[in-house]
């Protein structure tokens, strides 16, 4: 969302209130914000708190009565991105499917040359009825994205739906739609991703695994996707879901089924991303039985794993780019380097945890990339959909240097 231009909406209920943490949410995702708020909004959330957090003055009238200045409401329009309108009341839902344009926000909304967002909050029994159904109908049919409100308790004590979606909902409904509109420069490609721990049984209730929780793979694949890929993940178990028409999903348990998945789809792939946390042992014996506890010590042998990102780069073919990652303690860059050249790979993506916020189990990762020529690119802390994002956008420009 950097530097993109978010005109935030605010019409005059209840959750209103809500919106200061939606401002806080935009602006920490790097967009700037300017907010038109209905007159009766100001009853609800204050205009200084509403200025204060989005850093910019708030246009509530049509002009200003103490310096007799006019509010461009056809500039606002045009500057912004995106319009969201949060929370979006009964009335003023009214008065934009009618076209009326008897206050700012409204003379704002018939302005605009871009996508309009709206989350509907009211009572219950306003939201559900036919007036207001056949309002919100005719905004989706004029091109208007709606939110719907959720279900709980309500302004009035009643419970039911109506509630403002939370911020957190309208922040992600706004992302999806800048990401909607990211250039497709990976359509045609298709990408392998390993993702995620692999678990290595010891007997039918027990295995050996790591704390890997997929993040890093999962982002990955989902950056791509917006980008017009067609992926295959290959994932080890985790808690992550995600489903989309150009993803084939390989569900996985131990290396050796890793192994064999991307030995079956490794060839068809342009791209390969392996982010897999591997383990890089298993038991050697595979036992039927639940192993009964009887001495009071233990031994479990263990045989290597095979590298599976080391056989994609043996079979490597000219036209494919293959990338690696390297989660090191000491010696990073160094470790890393060796792993680059022993595994044939075109970039390395390192991690160490020698960085606070950086590795496995963490929703932040820090990275270095570092390619054959012994170039290294620095990253700053991020979050792992940022990180993700850094990755693939080092990797367009290799593919379009490299071509
Ligand atoms: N990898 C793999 N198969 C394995 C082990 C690792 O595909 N059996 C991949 C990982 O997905 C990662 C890269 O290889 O992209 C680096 O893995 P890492 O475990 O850090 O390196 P190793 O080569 O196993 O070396 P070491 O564990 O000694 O650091």
């Amino acid at each position: 969302m950097r530097n993109k231009r978010i005109l935030l909406g605010i019409s005059g209920g209840i959750a209103a209130y809500k919106v200061a943490f939606l401002i806080r949410l935009f602006k920490k995702a790097g967009a700037e914000v300017k907010c038109i708020m209905t007159p009766a909004s100001s009853d609800f959330i204050s205009p200084l708190v509403v200025s204060t957090l989005s850093e910019n003055p708030v246009a509530i009238e049509f002009w200003n009565k103490s310096t007799g200045e006019w509010t461009n409401h056809v500039d606002l329009a045009l500057w912004a991105d995106v319009f969201v309108l949060a929370p979006a009341t009964a009335n003023t839902i009214s008065k934009m499917a009618q076209g009326q344009c008897d206050n700012l926000l409204l003379a704002t909304f018939l302005s605009l040359k871009t996508q309009s967002i709206i989350a509907p909050a009211m009572d219950l029994d306003m939201y559900a009825h036919s007036t207001t159904k056949r309002n919100l109908e005719q905004l989706k049919a004029d091109g208007v994205s709606i939110i719907p409100a959720e279900e709980g308790p309500l302004a009035s004590g009643l419970i039911g739906t109506g509630r403002m979606a939370e911020p957190e909902i309208i922040f992600d409904f706004t992302m999806s739609f800048f990401e909607s509109k990211e250039p497709k420069v990976l359509q045609g490609k298709r990408v392998l991703i390993t993702a995620g721990p692999t678990y290595e049984s010891i007997d039918p209730v027990r295995f050996i695994g790591n704390h890997s929780s997929g993040k890093m793979g999962y982002e990955i694949a989902e950056n791509v996707l917006r980008k017009g890929a067609e992926v295959v993940l290959i994932s080890g178990p985790t808690k992550l879901h995600l489903s989309h028409p150009n993803l084939k999903l390989i569900s996985v348990f131990s290396a050796e089924e890793m192994l064999q998945s991307v030995q079956e789809e490794w060839n068809a792939a342009h791209i390969g991303i392996f982010a897999a946390a591997v383990a890089d042992y298993r038991p050697m014996e595979k036992v039927d039985q639940k192993i009964k506890k009887s001495d009071d010590a233990l031994t479990l042998q263990l045989v290597k794993n095979p590298d599976i990102l080391h056989w994609a780069g043996t079979q490597k073919e000219k036209h494919q780019t293959l990338i690696g990652f390297a989660l090191e303690t000491n010696d990073a860059m160094a470790h890393a380097a060796q792993k680059l050249q022993k595994k044939n790979l075109d970039f390395i993506v390192v991690n160490t945890l020698e960085d606070e916020g950086a590795g496995f189990s963490t929703d932040t990762n820090k990275i270095t990339l570092l390619d054959r020529n012994n170039k290294t690119q620095v990253f700053e802390l991020k979050t792992k959909r940022e990180v993700a994002n850094d990755i693939i956008e080092y990797l367009i420009t290799f593919i379009e240097q490299k071509s």
